[in-house]
């Protein structure tokens, strides 16, 4: 059976819109570790548009599961984790102008550098996931260079429309987690994944682990809303 690993950037999202202290990822992370959650995956962008430093550091000490660490291969963020030592980092490329990690990374073009940052997170006896496309060949130079666990980006399925569309983008990953599998690396999956796309998964055994956020946020907003509208009525009623 796959794990869950919940993503809780989007709740530091609606914090930062307003500039206040609510709501704090770190209390999400605690219900969603209630909930049954296997890990809590928070991602640090170098414009700190979400997740801040204090977010990282109190998960660190709070996460009772596993914390995974989200970033991309710059010195900054590579100290910052080497402080943190969470359980896992996933390595992800970076543009400021992205609304969300559009691509995987080129492990290909950028071999040298990627083998660098995982030999210093290695050092330190961080585990390191590749976020790639559903592409065999960056998946082979992932494990050339010693990457742990690949994490296989599943947007262009969610995103697709056209059935033929979605199943050739689907097949691509029941190819790339085959190709991952039999590398011996660890196959986790996300990115756009939501309560409809994830049923597709079904029988897929070597995915060890989804990465949901936006999706789950989103609905957490939705089936929370009755009970908090109630909550602020009561209060109102009994001015
Ligand atoms: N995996 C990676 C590497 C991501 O960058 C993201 C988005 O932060 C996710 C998974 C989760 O994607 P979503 O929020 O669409 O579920």
């Amino acid at each position: 059976m796959a794990g869950l690993s919940v993503n809780v950037d989007h709740i530091a999202t609606l914090r930062q819109a307003r500039g206040v202290n609510y709501p704090d990822p770190v209390a999400a992370a605690v219900l969603a570790e209630l909930a049954g959650a296997d890990g809590i995956v928070v991602h640090l962008r170098e414009d700190r548009r979400h997740i801040q430093d204090r977010d990282v550091h109190i998960l660190k000490q709070t996460v009772q599961s596993k914390l995974i660490l989200e970033m991309a291969a710059t010195d900054e963020m590579l100290r910052i984790a080497m402080e943190v030592e969470p359980n896992l980092v996933t390595l992800v490329p970076e543009k400021r102008a992205e609304l969300t990690t559009e691509g995987g990374l080129d492990v290909i073009s950028h071999a040298t550098h990627l083998a660098q940052a995982i030999d210093r997170l290695h050092d330190r006896n961080i585990p390191v996931s590749l976020f790639v496309d559903p592409d065999p060949a960056q998946i082979e130079q992932a494990r050339h260079i010693q990457a742990d666990v690949i994490e296989i980006h599943t947007g262009a399925f969610c995103d697709a429309i056209e059935a033929a569309e979605k199943d050739a983008a689907f097949s691509k990953i029941i190819l790339a987690a085959k190709t991952a599998y039999q590398l011996n690396l660890g196959v986790n999956a996300g990115h756009g994944l939501c309560y409809h796309s994830i049923k597709r998964f079904k029988g897929l055994k070597e995915i060890d682990e989804f990465s949901i956020g936006h999706s789950i946020v989103s609905r957490a907003a939705l089936v929370g809303m009755k009970r908090a509208v109630s909550d602020m009525l009561k209060l109102i009623r009994d001015l």
